[in-house]
């Protein structure tokens, strides 16, 4: 199963895909978690000790001259777009408790994308993460679906858009599942986070009444308290973690559907 994750800034993205994780790999699964956020912060939130030591790969100038044949920051050069990276989850991960970590980093984009050298190594790793990998892959990314291609977008199962009670975060969803639609990309759902009411689970499902909603996760004081006193969140909140259960069977009932892609 592969699953994307996207929606606006600090709906709870990490914060579902981190207990994604978890729970595939607590139900047997192997799991490749990727921080696809250039502002990543998926480590810590998975609990693993020393996040600020992950180097991520676009910060790997030696291994993106090897793999693409040009340094990053090299001008106006050509290298391969399909480089070597079959080796790269198994050397350029931390693992714990089943689930295999990989940060992408940063890529500094010019005016309509990146083509630059870091940009074709991280393409080409997603590619095979998604193409051809049999773990679960869960993909942490930015308010946009920029990591994804037309070439891509076949192999993802779910993309996830994580709204919270908000116009802002509505409208986001919006845009969002638009370019998903113009990717070619139609499995796409919806879970509503920091719920704190009735009334909040009837606005998001009638703003986005085309969209088909995975779940809802209620707001917990006990994850901002866990936050702040830096412990694990994935323990700190049963409340969440039975949510976030709930969303992964209905994803796996889906999958399961024959109508579905197997
Ligand atoms: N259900 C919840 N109850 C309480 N706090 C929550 C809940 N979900 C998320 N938070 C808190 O909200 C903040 C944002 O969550 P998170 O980092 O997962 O969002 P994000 O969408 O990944 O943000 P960013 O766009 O910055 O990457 C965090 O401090 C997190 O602990
Ligand atoms: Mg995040």
């Amino acid at each position: 199963m592969k699953i994307a994750i996207s929606g606006k800034g600090g709906v709870g993205k990490t914060l579902l895909s981190a207990f994604l994780s978890h729970i595939f790999a607590d139900s047997g699964y192997s799991v490749i978690a990727i921080d696809a956020d250039p502002d990543a912060n998926l480590a810590s939130t998975l609990g693993f000790p020393e996040p600020g030591k992950i180097t991520p790969i676009s910060e790997l100038s030696d291994l993106i001259e090897e793999r693409v044949g040009v340094r990053p920051g090299t001008p106006g050069a050509f290298f391969k777009l399909n480089p070597k990276v079959d080796d790269l989850p198994e050397s350029y991960s931390v693992k714990m408790d089943g689930i295999r970590l990989m940060s992408m980093g940063r890529i500094k984009r010019g005016g309509t994308g990146c083509y630059c050298p870091e940009g074709a190594l991280l393409q080409a790793l997603i590619s095979h993460l998604l193409l051809q990998r049999d773990e679960v892959v869960i993909l942490d990314m930015e308010a946009g679906i920029e990591h994804l291609s037309r070439g891509t977008t076949k192999a993802v199962d779910k993309l996830i858009i994580v709204v919270e009670p908000g116009r802002r975060s509505i409208e986001t969803a919006q845009t969002i599942s638009k370019l998903a639609k113009d990717l070619g990309l139609e499995n796409v759902g919806v879970v509503g986070n920091k719920i704190r009411s009735e009334a909040d689970n009837e606005f998001i499902k009638s703003s986005l009444h085309s969209i088909e909603i995975l779940g809802f996760i209620s707001y917990d004081p006990a994850i901002n308290e866990a936050d702040l006193a830096n412990k694990p969140l994935f323990t700190a909140s049963p409340q969440t973690a039975k949510a976030v259960r709930n969303i992964y069977d209905r994803l796996l009932s889906a999958s399961r559907q024959p109508s579905m892609k197997s």
